[in-house]
């Protein structure tokens, strides 16, 4: 019985990853992107049930370019929200590429450490691909510790 349950979700994740892959390519052969020529679709399974998706989307101003999270992500947002439990952004050719720095952030605020990634190394978590992200938790610390006298902004002026 247990090994006919881990069967049954193995498969279903198996089906989840298709899925989720098929709407990053879809999402990839959507992009703006004629400054890099690196077109990239991300894509994400909501605890709802949801899947969110984005591209790339440059700028003759190079450095305000959106990365395809950005766009996934403002997708969830937009779409009422949760937390992603699975997400996979993929290059030109469809293959698993790796998320930038910055968007492992944006991943983290959304997924936390248990966000699952295809990688192109093959599934990691986000505990795995950004150790000691900072997040709610770092600022809530602070917010919630007395000042110990330490000069406001305005006396350090
Ligand atoms: N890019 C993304 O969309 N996501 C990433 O995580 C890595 C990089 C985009 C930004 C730019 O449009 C192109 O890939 C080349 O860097």
């Amino acid at each position: 019985m247990k090994e006919q349950v881990t069967e049954m979700i193995q498969e279903i994740n198996e089906e989840v990853w298709k899925t989720l892959r098929e709407e990053a390519i879809a999402a990839m052969e959507t992009a703006y992107c004629p400054y890099s020529k690196y077109p990239v679709g991300a894509a994400a399974l909501v605890d709802d049930g949801r899947m969110v998706s984005g591209c790339n989307v440059e700028n003759a101003a190079y450095g305000v370019s959106l990365c395809a999270e950005c766009g996934m992500i403002s997708d969830l947002v937009r779409s009422g929200g949760g937390r992603i439990v699975a997400f996979i952004c993929v290059d030109g050719r469809g293959q698993p590429t790796s998320p930038c720095g910055r968007c492992r952030q944006l991943l983290w605020e959304h997924g936390g450490p248990d966000l699952v990634l295809e990688m192109p190394q093959g599934q990691m978590t986000m505990r795995e691909v950004l150790p000691g992200g900072f997040g709610l938790e770092d600022l809530e610390l602070v917010w919630e510790a007395p000042r110990n006298n330490a000069p406001t902004a305005k006396e350090n002026q």
